[in-house]
């Protein structure tokens, strides 16, 4: 069902792996609420050439580009306003990868220079996108900007290992440009933080299966899906959020906010 939310918008979606990434859901509700969109991904990633098959279902171009490289985002940045006839009105960061975790490196014996990688990919690719946006004043006055994180950024998630500080430095980001873009431009900065979803990002943390389980009975809601999580995106890039910025906004069936579930403890 389509309430043409977005008609007449165009954006830019970063981080369509498969079908399963919560990437791959937004360009479809966005779409389907009436925008037009470029997609986005690693070179190395698009390798594997499903996002193709989902451009040719969106009728959306593929720029490949690396999140960490700024000639790469120049170059995505301008290519997408040629393309989409202009500047865009909404961008999603949906990035998000560790070595040590990828490499089963625990926390307390991480090597540091994949940390900083981590970092750099998870994290200053977020600030690396808008400062490019904003040099080429690639974004319409009263656009949106939104990246995805976790509750790790706030609380103690063991397995989450760098990934929890790669989280808490993205919001970060989000307050702190939220500010600069406002005043500058009036364009809206936030991340939404999303349930434990099903993904190859998602499913790579350690003991994720229980992780996820016990999320799920935790939420009063049980946890978001990533469909779920679409919809929650597209209203944010609509005008019905327009003076909603530099918040980090949970989507997690009410997860945040328990502290204790009997329904885990009776088990
Ligand atoms: N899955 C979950 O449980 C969950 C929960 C909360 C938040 N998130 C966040 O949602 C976002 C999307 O992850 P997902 O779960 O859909 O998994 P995913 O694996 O489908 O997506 C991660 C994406 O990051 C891309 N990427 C990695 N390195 C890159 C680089 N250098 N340049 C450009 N792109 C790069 C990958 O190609 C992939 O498309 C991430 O930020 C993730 O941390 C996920």
């Amino acid at each position: 069902m389509s309430n043409n939310l977005l008609k007449g918008k165009k954006g830019i979606i970063f981080g369509a792996l498969n079908d399963q990434s919560i990437a791959w859901k937004v360009a479809q509700k966005v779409v389907a609420e009436g925008a037009t969109i470029t997609l986005t991904n690693a070179p190395v990633s698009m390798r594997m050439g499903a996002i193709k098959q989902l451009g040719q279902e969106l009728n959306a171009e593929v720029i490949a580009a690396d999140a960490t490289n700024l000639e790469d985002l120049n170059n995505l940045f301008t290519k997408s306003m040629e393309i989409l006839g202009g500047k865009v009105d909404f961008v999603l960061h949906s990035i998000g990868m560790s070595l040590n975790v990828r490499k089963g490196k625990p926390y307390t014996d991480v090597n540091y220079e994949w940390m900083k990688q981590t970092f750099d990919i998870s994290a200053i690719s977020f600030h690396k996108m808008m400062q490019t946006m904003l040099k080429l004043d690639a974004i319409n006055d009263h656009g949106s900007i939104l990246a995805l994180t976790y509750i790790a950024a706030q609380r103690v998630f063991p397995d989450y290992n760098e990934m929890a500080e790669s989280k808490a430095l993205l919001e970060s980001f989000a307050r702190s440009f939220g500010y600069h873009y406002g005043v500058n431009k009036k364009v809206r900065v936030n991340t939404i933080s999303q349930s434990p979803t099903w993904t190859t990002a998602g499913s790579g943390v350690k003991g994720f299966q229980e992780f996820f389980d016990y999320s799920a009975k935790m939420s009063p809601l049980g946890n978001a899906s990533a469909e779920a999580c679409a919809d929650y995106c597209a209203v944010m890039f609509s005008d019905l959020t327009r003076y909603v910025t530099m918040q980090n906004l949970f989507h997690d069936g009410g997860f945040s906010t328990m502290g204790m579930n009997p329904s885990i403890l009776n088990k």
